[in-house]
């Protein structure tokens, strides 16, 4: 009898096992941004990522609220140190070890979150920063490692250290080399994360280098050939992304590290917000990356080795970035602040699917009143948009044709959003109006903002007490065992 009932209680085990390892697969990850005033609950971003088969996650920060959504999925994640902390983290060992036990060793438990990656700062090497951040990156990631040791996670979560591509150079790139005022301090690095097995990550922009540069060739930025091929010896670059590539693994050659591995931390094209971020430019190089990454081709230095992992930038847009490098910085995402696919494509699990049960405010907008004079609302207007996001009315943006009336509608309408649909924050002195019709224009989306009152989940969706359940029945099994 009681065999009988371990026996039916392992094949359970076995059987949820497998489930559990069959559901996360795939070399494409995502970055999981959260600038944006629109946000849907954690736990249903990570619904969205399962049901996408996104097996791996890039975060900026430790927030608790993403990681104990994570935890349970399986799903790989990055974890980041803003960059403001590194000196705090350099200076002192035992802020590492309170740092790594509070933001990492507490999750990494059964049934926890799978850390695989601690990212020691966001591209702390960034030209614009003037070196404000490199002294404290090679201490702090020493302190961090001894406080990993001591925690017994050196073993299975790396350091890392995400740079931009502007952490090295090259005309050609069998050229490539660090920048000159980096030569040391990568050379340190690169021989920290060679002794611990860690890959180099690094961040690629090809939208970047044609959006700043004129005579950049169009089509070098895509994957389908280009009129205008990079020779360099006997290699021949068609795509600006292998070039970039190649150009860094050149670096790492030269300073003794060839064979280091390599992970794109970021890459990927805005779908707004300039006249080359566009739907369809987004989903061509999206699809052309994935593809050419898919099919382990490898580049001209690295022929056959694809990238380690490649990390897609970004899973949503975040309406609420600065848009000091451009208005496109708000539209990254492969899906919109919804979850809503913005364009058909697959990155290698078959077309990816909406976000499921995402809980909008009510289905109503605010708009200019037609009935009254609107000459005086220039003001409103830069509130409006100060607060909110209008960056798709610009030149190159989705609703930059809606007209007079339309652009100030839209503004009125994002600032209503972002207030949560208070009243008062409709009114503009009597121009505005709520409206229950959507007044969406064509690819012009008015938006309707998202619900996070995050107390209200627990009511709302039956799904939560299911995996409540779950959770305490795997528990019991635990016990019986
Ligand atoms: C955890 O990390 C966040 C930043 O990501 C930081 O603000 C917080 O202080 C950290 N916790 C501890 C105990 O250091
Ligand atoms: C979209 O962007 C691509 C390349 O970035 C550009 O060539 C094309 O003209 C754009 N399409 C529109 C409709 O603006
Ligand atoms: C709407 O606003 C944008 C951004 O200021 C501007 O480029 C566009 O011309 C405006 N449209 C009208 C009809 O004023
Ligand atoms: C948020 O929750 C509070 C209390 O649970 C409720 O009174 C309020 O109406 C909710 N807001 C929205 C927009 O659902």
């Amino acid at each position: 009898m009681a065999t009988a009932y371990l026996a039916s209680v392992l094949a359970l085990l076995t059987l949820l096992l497998t489930a559990y390892l069959l559901r996360v697969e795939g070399s494409i990850g995502v970055n999981w941004g959260m600038l944006s005033t629109h946000r849907m609950s954690p736990s249903v971003v990570v619904d969205l990522m399962k049901d996408n088969r996104i097996g791996k996650v890039k975060l900026f920060d430790t927030s608790p609220a993403v990681l104990r959504a994570l935890m349970g999925s399986n799903i790989e994640v990055m974890v980041g140190i803003p960059n403001e902390m590194l000196g705090l983290l350099s200076s002192s060992p035992a802020s590492a070890d309170v740092w790594i036990s509070q933001n990492v060793s507490r999750y990494v438990v059964k049934g926890g979150v799978n850390i695989r990656y601690i990212a020691v700062g966001n591209e702390p090497f960034l030209t614009s920063y003037q070196g404000q951040f490199q002294p404290f990156v090679v201490p702090a990631m020493l302190n961090l490692q001894q406080s990993l040791t001591k925690a017994n996670l050196a073993g299975y979560i790396k350091l890392v250290v995400p740079c931009n591509a502007d952490a090295y150079e090259g005309s050609l790139p069998s050229q490539g080399a660090f920048r000159p005022d980096l030569t040391q301090i990568m050379t340190q690095i690169v021989s920290f994360l060679n002794s611990n097995g860690s890959p180099f990550i690094v961040n690629i922009y090809p939208f970047l280098s044609s959006y700043q540069s004129a005579d950049f060739p169009q089509d070098y930025a895509f994957f389908e050939g280009s009129s205008h091929p990079v020779v360099d010896g006997q290699n021949t670059y068609y795509n600006a992304f292998d070039g970039n590539f190649d150009t860094l693994a050149a670096a790492l050659d030269r300073i003794g590290y060839g064979q280091m591995p390599i992970v794109i931390g970021e890459v990927g094209w805005p779908s707004d917000g300039a006249s080359s971020a566009n739907l369809s430019a987004a989903r061509a190089f999206n699809q052309g990356l994935v593809n050419h990454i898919l099919g382990n081709k490898g580049t001209p230095l690295r022929p056959g080795v694809p990238p380690a992992d490649v990390y897609l930038f970004s899973l949503l847009d975040e309406e609420q970035k600065s848009t000091l490098p451009g208005n496109f910085e708000r539209h990254w995402g492969v899906f919109s602040f919804d979850g809503q696919v913005k364009y058909s494509i697959n990155l290698g699990n078959g077309a990816l699917k909406n976000a499921r049960n995402v809980e909008y405010l009510p289905s109503r907008w605010c708009i200019a009143n037609p009935f009254r004079d609107l000459s005086d609302v220039s003001n409103h207007m830069k509130l409006a948009c100060g607060a909110a996001d209008c960056t798709s009315l610009y030149y190159g943006g989705a609703c930059n044709a809606i007209g007079d009336k339309g652009n100030i509608s839209y503004a009125f309408n994002s600032y209503y959003q972002v207030q949560k649909q208070d009243e008062r924050s409709c009114d503009f002195d009597g121009l505005g109006m709520v409206t229950f019709l959507d007044p969406t224009i064509g690819d012009c989306r008015f938006l309707v903002g998202i619900n996070d009152n995050g107390s209200s989940s627990l009511c709302v969706r039956p799904l939560w007490i299911l995996i409540l359940c779950a959770f305490m029945y795997c528990k019991m099994l635990d016990l019986v065992l």
